[in-house]
Parts: structure tokens; C-alpha cells; sequence
């Protein structure tokens, strides 16, 4: 398959890229970093912000699914990237006939979603960097989910819980609407899309995915996620 990568240059889209590539997938990796993506075989870098209808058509056309890995970062103010290059690409999907769409949302999204961590995750974590910090953003998510439920497409919104890295893939669990724990390693968050593109288990629904082999450490976790991605 041919597949543009939204969001190629992050975290979780360089994971999402590489397991592509090794599948025998073309990948068109969509970024606005050109330069920070290595040349190989089976890749092509399309440079466009995800929230230019005109680059985005390009980058869209001739591909036969859209990932997207894209994130923003926490803010005070109102977040419309997600809003914004989920109305750009699923317009660009519309009008190339591209049905698939695989998008990274959060258990957050899922109204019912609750934490069921150690005590410091649910009562301290959760609700300061989840319910506070992250609030707008994780509005711009809930719309987002709200341009792609409302479009003819074959689209799953992938909602992982607290991302993290881990060098693997390991024996992660999926689940329906939202998944019950509060980690996901990126690179099983990677590999689940790319079996659900496969396995179309969650067309037209959210898909939770969980760690459950390797947990990260807390601290390090804060210093990676919270402090040095900054
Ligand atoms: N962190 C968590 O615990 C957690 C939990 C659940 C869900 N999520 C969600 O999971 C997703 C992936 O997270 P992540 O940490 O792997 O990635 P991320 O750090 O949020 O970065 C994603 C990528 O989006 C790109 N991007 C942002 N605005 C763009 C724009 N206007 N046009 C084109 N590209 C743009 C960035 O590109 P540049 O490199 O050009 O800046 C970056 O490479 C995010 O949506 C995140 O909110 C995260």
C-alpha cells in the first residue's frame, strides 16, 4: 500500500513510518522538517503543514490510506490543530477517493474513560496534566474525533493512553472505544494501526490500545514527556 504518514517527523510517526517501511509499504511521510528524515528506499517526503488544504491535497493524492500521528503541544489558549487537519485531509480524501483513514486520538476522548493507574496517576497525574494542562487541547481532539465521525470514510481513531518509549513492539492489548490502563508504548501504538489497517477490526470506531508487558518509569516519564520534549 501506498500510505501517507502525517506527522512522520514525531515520536510516534517515525515509529509509524520505519514499521511501514519494513511491512513493504511506500510511505509518503508528511512533515514541515524535510531535512530531518533520512532518505530510504520506499519513502518520499512531502512538505506540508497538515493545515494547508493545498499542501495536504498533494500530499493526499495518490496514496491509498492516511495515517495521522500528527500532536500539539499543551497550551492555555484554544487548539485547532487537531480540528483543522482532520477537515483538511479527510476534504483531501474526499476528493482523491482515498477511503482509509487511521487517526491518533486519546483515551481522554472517550467521555467514559477513567484512569485505573497507581494512586499517583489517578488522583495527581491524570487530572493536572490530562483534565487540566491538557484541556484545550484535548477539546481540539474531541472535534477532530467529531470531523472524521461525520465523513463517509473508513476511518478509526486510535486512542492510546499515557505514550511512551519503549525500543519493541510487545503483546499490546486493543479494545473497543477505549482501552482500561494508562500506558502505551509508541512503538505498539505504531504497530496497532498498522494491523488495523490490515485487519479493518475498527472501521468507522475508536480503537484502544494498552500496554500491559513493560511499564514506564514515572520519573522518567515526567523528564522525557513532560520537561525535555518541550
Ligand atoms: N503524550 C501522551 O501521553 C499522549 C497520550 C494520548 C495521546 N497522545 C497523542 O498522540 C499523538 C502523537 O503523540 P507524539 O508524542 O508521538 O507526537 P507529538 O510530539 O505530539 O508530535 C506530532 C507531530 O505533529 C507534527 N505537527 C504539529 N503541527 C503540525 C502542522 N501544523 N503541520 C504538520 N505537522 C505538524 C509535529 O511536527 P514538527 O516536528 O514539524 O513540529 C510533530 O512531529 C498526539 O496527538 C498526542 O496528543 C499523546
Amino acid at each position: 500500500m501506498r500510505i501517507a504518514v502525517f506527522g512522520a517527523n514525531g515520536p510516534t510517526g517515525r515509529h509509524l513510518t520505519a514499521q511501514a517501511l519494513a511491512a513493504g509499504h511506500e510511505v509518503v511521510a508528511v512533515t514541515r522538517s524535510p531535512g530531518s528524515l533520512p532518505a530510504r528506499p520506499g519513502l518520499t517526503v512531502a512538505v506540508a503543514d497538515a493545515t494547508d488544504p493545498t499542501a495536504v491535497d498533494s500530499a493526499v493524492e495518490g496514496t491509498d490510506a492516511v495515517l495521522s500521528a500528527l500532536g500539539a503541544r499543551f497550551s492555555k489558549d484554544a487548539v485547532s490543530l487537531y480540528s483543522a487537519s482532520a477537515a483538511a485531509i479527510t476534504d483531501a480524501m474526499g476528493r482523491h477517493g482515498v477511503k482509509r483513514l487511521l487517526a491518533i486520538s486519546s483515551s481522554i476522548a472517550d467521555p467514559g474513560w477513567r484512569p485505573t493507574g497507581a494512586h499517583f496517576f489517578n488522583h495527581v497525574l491524570d487530572p493536572l496534566v490530562n483534565r487540566r494542562l491538557g484541556r484545550t487541547l484535548h477539546e481540539d481532539m474531541r472535534r477532530m474525533e467529531d470531523v472524521i465521525r461525520a465523513t463517509g470514510l473508513d476511518w478509526t481513531l486510535g486512542r492510546p493512553s499515557g505514550l511512551f518509549e519503549h525500543p519493541v513492539v510487545t503483546d499490546y492489548l486493543t479494545a473497543p472505544v477505549s482501552a482500561d490502563g494508562v500506558f502505551t508504548a509508541r512503538t505498539d501504538l505504531a504497530a496497532s494501526m498498522l494491523r488495523e489497517l490490515e485487519e479493518r477490526r475498527y472501521v468507522r470506531t475508536a480503537m484502544g490500545v494498552i500496554t500491559t508487558a513493560v511499564k514506564p518509569n514515572i520519573a522518567k516519564l515526567i523528564w522525557n514527556e513532560g520537561v525535555r520534549k518541550k
